[in-house]
């Protein structure tokens, strides 16, 4: 049977500084989602890239002395190095210079232009640089950007427009047919009454510089950089290509989830939709706006300086509690305050003290009390009460409906409790006692067999968060990685561990760590 397509992707990022935590934070919560869907049985393609067009680009090309193509060819491995250092499973990588992107956007504007949404006139306003966006004199503040606050310039050419304005009700109605199209619901009410406010239509093309995709009709016009940007959720999979690329289109599109910062919702939910709508084409399933990582209650981002690199955090702490501590202690969807004080605490109670500590034990006792090999579950002790069975026979419904309403910290804490109640388990067992004589062997037995069965259903379930270390605690089980996995449905299923495997007991999974003079701030 074919396998049902999740298709996702994060937004390309500008290539005018490189992957700092908040960048970073959207494509682990990407990658998450991605592992969580390969293991349950879907046929996932997993998208991100690089937004390489536009002004801003162009101009720190221009401050390095070199050309702006040189300029993206320079920053696009250091993009590609980190997710491959953060365990970022993307299946492709796009960057807009991409010869099938720029085909991809020509095909799109011809399309649009051939069905009537396109057409030229003046555009008198002004222009945010850093924030690629068009605004009016009536939405400036105090002549500045109203979103970043930053200086805007004044804009007079001639441009092509889209017919934006003739989409409002169509969006409205959608919004409303497709209620979980925008999540969260704050992000939702927000883009249905900036919708009611009304639409205007778009500039889409830009005459003073020439860094972007050529419209294809009209020569010295390139592309709005947001216009280009958008359109490689299409381009990636095929769209405009030839006619295998365009089928490999057709077996993705729409998308399952886009996920963005919620500073670009507008673009996603408005913008977005009604070019697709233009073109005829189908409508991505859902945008997801998470919130911003906020360090002293600020945006962390490169232009006010406090972007900290996800590697200055890895070293200290290793990649899988790197991307645990954002995933599980930020709540996915709002914004989250991040400190080193507070990365250090869930590192220490969730990984060292609870998963780290459960692996180590039981590993350990399984060396000691039954020479490294899982011990059979006796038959005396098949029908006694087993709370860790238990809860490991609820946590694929738990963990599926978290994961499916994209609350990642509910997910997590699915198999925390788990977790937490095995450590427990442990502790009232006591197999030190019930090694002590041989009327307790079959309960011994029972015990480590139960306590080893939960850590490989954890190690499942922690996968799409903490990748290495499952790999790790399944290969410590002598089983295959998770990569192996169909289905988790059925690889979790309790009793799937085999008596007789080699256990292997391995160094601390988490050593507990004890820093308390870093600050973020300082980094
Ligand atoms: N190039 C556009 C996206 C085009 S998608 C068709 C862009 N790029 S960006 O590099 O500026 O930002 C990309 C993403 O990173 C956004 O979703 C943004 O919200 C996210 N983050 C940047 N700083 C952030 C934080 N401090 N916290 C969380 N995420 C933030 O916008």
């Amino acid at each position: 049977m074919e396998k049902p397509t999740y298709y996702l992707t994060t937004p390309i990022y500008y290539v005018n500084a490189i992957p700092h935590l908040g960048t970073a934070y959207t494509t682990i919560a990407s990658d998450a989602m991605a592992r969580w869907q390969r293991m349950d049985g879907r046929d996932v393609f997993f998208l991100t890239g690089l937004d390489e067009h536009g002004q801003k680009v162009a101009q720190s090309a221009e401050r390095a002395g070199i050309s702006p193509q040189q300029w993206c060819d320079e920053i696009a491995p250091k993009f590609q190095d980190t997710w491959k250092a953060l365990g970022i499973t993307n299946d492709d990588f796009i960057r807009t210079t991409d010869e099938r992107h720029m085909r991809g956007v020509q095909a799109f504007w011809t399309e649009l232009f051939e069905k009537g949404y396109l057409y030229k006139d003046t555009y008198d306003g002004w222009y945010c640089v850093p924030d690629e966006t068009f605004f009016t004199q009536d939405q400036l503040v105090d002549g500045k950007c109203p979103d970043c606050g930053r200086s805007v310039e004044f804009v007079h050419e001639e441009n092509w427009f889209f017919k934006l304005s003739e989409f409002a009700d169509k969006l409205l109605d959608y919004y409303e047919e497709k209620p979980d199209f925008i999540c969260p619901e704050t992000r939702r009410n927000e883009v249905v009454s900036f919708v009611k406010g009304g639409l205007k239509d778009l500039s889409i093309s830009r005459t003073t510089f020439d860094w972007g995709v050529p419209i294809p009709f009209d020569e010295g016009h390139v592309t709005y950089v947001w216009i280009d940007a958008l359109l490689n959720y299409i381009t990636a999979i095929g769209y405009g290509g030839t006619e295998e690329e365009q089928a490999k289109f057709d077996h993705y599109w729409p998308a399952d989830v886009h996920f963005v910062g919620k500073d670009i919702i507008r673009f996603h939910c408005v913008i977005w939709p009604a070019m697709l709508m233009a073109a005829g084409l189908p409508i991505p399933k859902k945008v997801f706006a998470h919130g911003f990582l906020l360090t002293k209650g600020e945006k962390m981002s490169k232009s006010r300086g406090n972007a900290v690199s996800p590697r200055d955090l890895t070293e200290i702490f290793g990649v899988d509690a790197y991307r645990y501590y954002f995933l599980s202690d930020v709540q996915f969807g709002a914004d989250g305050s991040i400190s080193m004080e507070r990365m250090v605490q869930v590192y220490n109670a969730d990984l060292a003290n609870s998963w780290g500590n459960l692996c180590s034990r039981v590993l350990n006792m399984c060396g000691k009390y039954f020479d490294g090999k899982v011990p059979a579950f006796p038959e005396s002790q098949v029908g006694a009460p087993n709370p860790l069975r238990d809860i490991a026979e609820g946590i694929y419904g738990s963990y599926h409906a978290a994961m499916d309403a994209i609350d990642y910290s509910s997910a997590v804490q699915a198999v925390g409790e788990l977790c937490a109640r095995a450590n427990l388990y442990v502790e009232e067992s006591a197999p030190w006692n019930l090694a002590k004589s041989d009327e307790t062997a079959d309960e011994l037995a029972a015990v480590i067999y139960s306590a080893l069965e939960a850590i490989r259903i954890m190690a499942l379930f922690y996968a799409p968060f903490m990748p290495e270390t499952s790999d790790e605690v399944l290969a410590r089980l002598s089983l295959d990685g998770v990569a192996t996995i169909e289905s988790v449905k059925e690889a979790c299923t309790w009793g799937g561990l085999p008596a007789g495997n080699t256990v292997t007991k391995g160094d601390a999974l988490f050593p507990r760590l004890d820093i308390s003079d870093i600050t973020l701030e300082e980094m």
